[in-house]
């Protein structure tokens, strides 16, 4: 689409061999596991009326938040949000969905090891999105913790 709203063939050509050249490039350095999470992401958002949020900025600047719903102890409702870069989305949507019906103890005990793992591994300069995912989670179970510490303390 030109600027005066006409359609352009030869501009939709060119955008279509970049998107192509990026995805071949993509290829050589992530996972099919990484590229598939990141075109495609789940629970991307901040869930309403959330439990539990948690924050975490990265030594690159990336930040993610990862906002929780309970039900009872398991996690009913995961939803992430990132500025960071693709590996972090995937990684922010892989971690989501594994989370999604965990008790916050075992939600605690997820690595980023065993996240990059799942997502068929991550370059090394890329590594630490799968760090700034799970310590946004983790910040996030926390805050559950303290919310319900003092709600319990409140109905004393
Ligand atoms: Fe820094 Fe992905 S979080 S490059």
């Amino acid at each position: 689409m030109t600027e005066d709203g006409k359609e352009s063939p030869e501009l939709d050509r060119i955008v279509q061999n970049i998107m192509s050249a990026l995805e071949s490039e993509d290829s050589k350095i992530y996972s099919e596991d990484v590229i598939a999470e990141f075109k495609d992401p789940a629970n991307v958002g901040s869930v309403a009326d959330a439990d539990g949020v948690g924050f975490a900025d990265g030594l690159c600047n990336d930040t993610m938040e990862i906002t929780l719903k309970l039900d009872g102890d398991r996690i009913a409702r995961c939803m992430f949000f990132t500025d960071g870069c693709g590996a972090t989305i995937a990684c922010g949507s892989r971690l989501t969905k594994i989370a999604t019906g965990k008790t916050l103890e075992e939600a605690l005990a997820i690595e980023p090891e065993y996240l990059a793992g799942l997502l068929g591994g991550l370059p090394d300069d890329h590594k630490h999105c799968t760090s700034l995912a799970v310590i946004a989670l983790r910040n996030a179970l926390r805050d559950c913790v303290r919310r319900r510490k003092e709600k319990e303390g409140g109905e004393q």
